[in-house]
């Protein structure tokens, strides 16, 4: 099953037609999802950290917020079209870098980068793919970055840099929010053990990220602190990354101003909000305030994008008026890959642009620069809540 490129479906040909006509939201597709996903798979994807406190907030932040709507306004030359980091984009949803795509659906990667392509979208493959990275690049014309973890030790980070430039991917997602992995009980409770990335074996050439057992260690010595934490990348690792990475570098899990502000600093050219889908830190800050407060804080030029539950072209709104570039979407693309492949993420991505356009008439915003702060209102009862 492992690292097929033998996918069908072209991008001129997806069967959107064999979706069910009832699946019109992405809550309808998450649902459907359920029947074509085993338990253990099922907590692997949808399950967050711990009390899952900070996965049921990401949903709830865009709710603190409402959307001025505003009549009469002439919209009839309104698009959706951006440009981000000098790449055309007919609409701001980035497919979120979401590891080991064939647990929901054989094609895997490939069938999402054939769908993103097909709707004008971007995606961001994750170093733990199952499918091989050049397969993925090879099924895309449009936007197609590589998320990376770094390690501790320089000389492999830029090795997986020279990897990914020679691959074709454009630029370099470097997640940094999660050195350790959170405490994912719902995952434990689920007996699931996520399996090796197969690309290991395949063809991809990065190592995942090193996980030893208590055994391995010295006695007496801790598993986060002298094992994992001393394996992650620390300011002076990311700061020689970006020097030398032969790509533009994406800081991915940003969320306090004076790290964003440093990261700028050492060259990052773009930041990504999030918290994980509530995979790491279950108190964490949620992204949409953590955009807030950064966008405020750094020069306005710098790409900000966000992610954490969107699940409406409204959320999306939400995002961009409070400063976002462009917004990831991560779990939806595996709940549209179980339901039906690529067609379901072509669907999907459908679905949230067409909402988007919609909330982007009622609101008055022709186009995606003519979205800002005005376009929406906080009351105090909101502000209590969030
Ligand atoms: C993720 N995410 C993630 N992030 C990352 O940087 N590298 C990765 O390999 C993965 N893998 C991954 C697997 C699964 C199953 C999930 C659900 C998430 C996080 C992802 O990129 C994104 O930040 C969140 O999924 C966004 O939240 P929503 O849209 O899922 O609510
Ligand atoms: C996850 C890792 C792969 O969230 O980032 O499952």
């Amino acid at each position: 099953m492992a690292n097929q490129n033998n996918t069908n479906q072209t991008r001129s040909q997806l069967p959107l037609d064999q979706i069910p006509a009832d699946l019109v939201s992405l809550a309808d597709i998450e649902h459907y999802s359920t029947q074509h996903l085993s338990p253990g798979v099922s907590a692997y994807i949808n399950g967050g950290v711990a009390d899952e406190i900070c996965l049921r907030r990401n949903r709830l932040q865009w709710q603190c917020y409402f959307i001025e709507q505003r009549v009469l306004a002439d919209c009839s030359a309104g698009h959706t079209r951006l440009e981000l980091l000098g790449q055309a984009l007919d609409h701001p949803f980035v497919l979120a870098p979401v590891a080991h795509q064939q647990l929901a659906h054989p094609d895997g990667e490939v069938a999402t980068a054939i769908a993103a392509a097909a709707l004008g979208g971007g995606m961001i493959v994750s170093q733990e793919a199952d499918c091989i990275y050049s397969d993925v690049v090879t099924a895309t014309d449009h936007l197609c970055w590589l998320q990376l973890y770094l390690t501790s030790n320089e000389q492999t980070n830029l090795t997986k840099a020279e990897i990914a430039a020679r691959t074709g991917f454009q630029a370099l997602v470097v997640t940094l929010d999660a050195p350790v992995n959170g405490i994912r009980n719902r995952l434990h409770r689920s007996g699931f053990q996520v399996p090796v990335s197969t690309n290991r074996l395949s063809g991809n050439g990065l190592d995942e990220r090193q996980r030893k057992t208590p055994e391995q260690l010295a006695p007496g010595s801790s598993l986060v602190f002298q094992q994992l934490m001393t394996a992650a990348p620390n300011w002076q690792t990311m700061a020689a990354f970006v020097k030398h990475c032969p790509l533009p570098v994406i800081a991915k899990g940003v969320s306090h101003p004076d790290d964003a502000q440093r990261l700028v600093d050492l060259g990052c050219q773009a930041l990504i909000m999030s918290n994980h889908g509530g995979r790491v830190l279950d108190e964490s800050v949620t992204p949409l305030h953590a955009l807030t407060r950064i966008r405020k804080s750094l020069a306005p030029d710098i790409p900000l994008l966000v992610d954490g539950g969107i699940r409406r072209g409204a959320d999306a709104f939400i995002a961009l008026a409070a400063g976002a570039t462009a917004v990831l979407v991560g779990r939806p693309q595996v709940h549209s890959l179980a339901v039906a492949g690529a067609a379901g993420v072509a669907r999907m991505l459908r679905i949230l642009r067409d909402e988007l356009e919609v909330t982007m008439s009622l609101a008055g915003c022709p186009t995606l620069a003519s979205i800002n702060s005005t376009c929406i209102y906080q009351s105090a009862r909101e502000q209590q809540l969030c």
